[in-house]
């Protein structure tokens, strides 16, 4: 027998099923986003590899390790993007976005990169990203942080916790980064390899590190927060008197950095207690001076990224009527040649008018055909033989009841519209 294949590790299949889920997060999400002005953008799944090596950073886990990078046959360097920001970005300077009116966007869908797989952590994922070019107010700060979190809770999903932190500005974080050398340097030998390495090329990163002696060696670490300079340090208390505001709990985490490089003062995160190490349901910051060193104007941008198979996993069973928008309305159960064809006619007509119908094409046994029906959960089920259609009717059942009912065949569209309606 042959080896059946099976998908790349890390990937997986989203079934149906399961896609009810998705969609009833994705819907939720477009429709809440609509509130808040932003548009949807749908951009490549491959990307020069130059892109996010310029905006992610080339000395982040993701540039330097995670991206799926080949060359096309032209010698080009490709990647398969690890995250969305630098793609929209890149769409809009290339479209030339900020002569028009749209400077709130948002995404959805898949985002790769090569992390050893485990709960909550896959080679694909997906992404739910929301970006806002050419604001500079901490009012859309705090606005986006409540969008992201009223997401989560419109769709079932409560026990999160909204981590904040500031990290600074090129004017104020070189002299941070400095300080956090000198501190790094003089415990040099407690670090793990890598982090030895980041000293010099990239040292807030250590403050990522999962080995434990590392995490020990930075508990006393300064923080980037008490190193900022002033128009820093009031943008942020702007941000958490907004959030205040708005009613929206936070806790201040100064050792949080993110995992990209693109960040300037606002950094958050929405974590949570129910994924294991894979805590991280969310991220965002601000980016200002992104969009101005990928080519572009000078605009500030802020956004944000929701993991879409973690909110799956916290969501879990949670009931949503996702189930019944797949549900059969009718089934057709065709019973000899003439009435196979005068049925399958209409079927047609019935879905033209708005109802999921399903048949079984092969001409089966009356019983099977109706099992079937069981199977697919239909709601009644229309059977027409020989008989019926010498007489131009057909019986309707109603599956649960088990009760049936005759139907004249030029009234059978009409007359499921109301029977369907009725019970939706
Ligand atoms: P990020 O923190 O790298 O940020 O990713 C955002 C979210 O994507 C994470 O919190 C997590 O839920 C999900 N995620 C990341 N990697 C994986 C993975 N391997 N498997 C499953 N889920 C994953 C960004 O990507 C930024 N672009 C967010 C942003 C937008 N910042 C500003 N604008």
């Amino acid at each position: 027998m042959k080896q059946p294949l099976q998908a790349v590790r890390g990937m997986m299949d989203i079934l149906p099923g399961e896609v009810e889920k998705w969609r009833f997060v994705e819907e939720t999400a477009r429709t809440l986003f609509h509130r808040f002005g932003y548009r949807e953008i749908r951009t490549p799944l491959l990307e020069a590899t130059e892109l996010f090596a310029r905006s992610i950073g080339e000395a982040t886990d993701i540039v330097e390790k995670e991206m799926y990078t080949f060359h096309d046959a032209k010698g080009r360097s490709l990647s398969l993007r690890p995250e969305a920001t630098a793609s929209i970005i890149r769409a809009f300077i290339q479209h030339q976005l900020h002569t028009t009116r749209d400077r709130k966007f948002f995404l959805i869908g898949p985002m790769f990169r090569y992390e050893r797989p485990q709960k909550g952590r896959y080679r694909q994922f997906h992404q739910i990203d929301v970006e806002a070019f050419g604001i500079q107010d901490p009012m859309l700060d705090a606005e986006l942080m409540f969008m992201a979190v009223q997401l989560l809770q419109t769709i079932g999903i409560k026990d999160v916790s909204l981590e904040l932190n500031t990290l600074g500005c090129p004017d104020c974080r070189p002299s941070f980064r400095s300080v956090l050398q000198g501190y790094l340097k003089e415990r040099i030998e407690l670090l793990c390899p890598d982090c030895v390495r980041r000293i010099d090329r990239n040292p807030l990163r250590c403050f990522d590190c999962k080995v434990p002696q590392c995490k020990q060696a930075l508990q006393d670490a300064p923080h980037i927060v008490d190193f900022v300079c002033n128009n820093c340090a009031n943008h942020f208390e702007l941000v958490k008197s907004y959030l205040d505001d708005l009613g929206v709990n936070y806790v201040l985490n100064p050792a949080m950095v993110r995992g990209l490089d693109y960040y300037v003062r606002t950094a958050f995160e929405i974590v949570t207690q129910h994924l294991g190490a894979q805590n991280a349901v969310g991220g965002g910051g601000r980016y200002d001076g992104l969009i101005k060193d990928l080519g572009g104007p000078d605009l500030p941008g802020i956004g944000f990224a929701l993991g879409v198979e973690r909110i799956m996993l916290l969501m879990g069973d949670l009931k949503s009527d996702a189930d019944e928008s797949s549900r059969v309305d009718v089934f057709m159960v065709l019973l000899g040649e003439n009435a196979r064809r005068k049925g399958f006619l209409i079927a047609q007509k019935l879905r033209e008018a708005g109802l999921s119908v399903e048949l079984d094409y092969e001409s089966k046994s009356a019983k099977s055909q109706m099992r079937l029906a069981d199977k697919l959960g239909a709601f009644v089920s229309v059977i027409i033989g020989d008989d019926e259609l010498k007489q131009s009717i057909a019986q309707i059942r109603f599956m649960k009841e088990g009760s049936q009912r005759i139907c004249e065949l030029d009234d059978l569209v009409p007359e499921l519209l109301a029977v369907v309606k009725r019970t939706k």
